[in-house]
């Protein structure tokens, strides 16, 4: 049987490889319906003709369950920045590039973005109902587009092969919505991180998608309370300073 070595462990998986094949494998307490509703995600954006790792088993493991996948040969774009950080305009125009082939694709089945945002952000506790009624206002004034978002279309997520075509991981949380609020969650999560970059990554995906700043901005405190129910801890201040941007417009 070949090795096994385990590349990520989080609370509530671990993604390991084993020969050709990658394994998540979630923990017993992780609820079944999320392993296949994953599964299922992935494999509707797979024939929808995106580059994806193809899913080969949804199976029992442990006690919870888990999914085995392609494993992928290359570099994911975080290493490649990481490994290159001279370039970082040219990997971020990568990265942008396939954001903006992947929004091309319309996946009308999976969930409408709005529909889920609204449905976290009723269920949220953590901020007052002043602030949900501007927010869900804020969702209800956005256009309605089906177009294909991958939900955390972040480096780490990229996949580029030594023939330099690409692959894309992590679609459990991709739905049919607005490509601005797929772009807003990428400048989050880098902002999170690095804002120097976030800005830089801003600026470039909105020249090539000819979309305004302020439009990919206006979704910042709906992607932000969102993010905020996730409830991590040292994202906690930045995500509220968002959010409260809502409050006064
Ligand atoms: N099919 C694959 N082929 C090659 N490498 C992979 C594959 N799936 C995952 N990896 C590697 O494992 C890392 C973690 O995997 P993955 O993105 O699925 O988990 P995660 O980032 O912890 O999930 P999430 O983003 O949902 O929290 C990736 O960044 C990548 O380096
Ligand atoms: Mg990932």
């Amino acid at each position: 049987m070949a090795e096994r070595v385990i590349l990520e462990e989080k609370s509530y998986k671990t993604v390991y490889r084993e020969g050709n094949s990658i394994i998540k494998e979630f923990t017993p307490s992780h609820p079944k319906s999320n392993v296949f509703n994953e599964a299922y995600i992935h494999t509707c954006v797979e024939e929808s003709g995106v580059p994806v790792p193809k899913i080969q088993k949804v199976m029992p493991a442990d006690g919870g369950w888990a999914l085995s996948m392609e494993y992928i040969h290359g570099k994911t774009l975080q290493q490649i920045m990481d490994e290159d950080p001279e370039n970082l305009d040219r990997h971020l125009e990568k990265l942008v590039d396939i954001q903006l082939e992947v929004s091309a694709h319309r996946i009308p089945k999976l969930r409408n973005t709005r529909y889920k945002m609204e449905e976290i952000i009723n269920g949220m506790h953590e901020i007052d109902a002043s602030t949900k009624y501007e927010l869900l206002q804020r969702i209800h004034g956005m256009k309605r587009h089906t177009r294909l978002c991958h939900g955390d279309f972040v480096p780490s997520n990229v996949i580029i092969r030594e023939d330099g075509s690409y692959c894309i991981l992590d679609w459990a949380h991709a739905t049919s919505g607005n490509a601005g609020a797929d772009a807003a969650i990428t400048y989050m999560r880098f902002s999170l991180e690095d804002p120097v970059k976030a800005e830089k990554y801003l600026r470039i995906y909105c020249r090539r998608a000819d979309m305004a700043i302020q439009y990919v901005q206006s979704w910042m405190p709906i992607v932000a309370a969102v993010e905020l129910s996730r409830h991590v801890e040292e994202e906690r201040e930045l995500l509220e300073k968002w959010i409260s941007v809502a409050e006064y417009q």
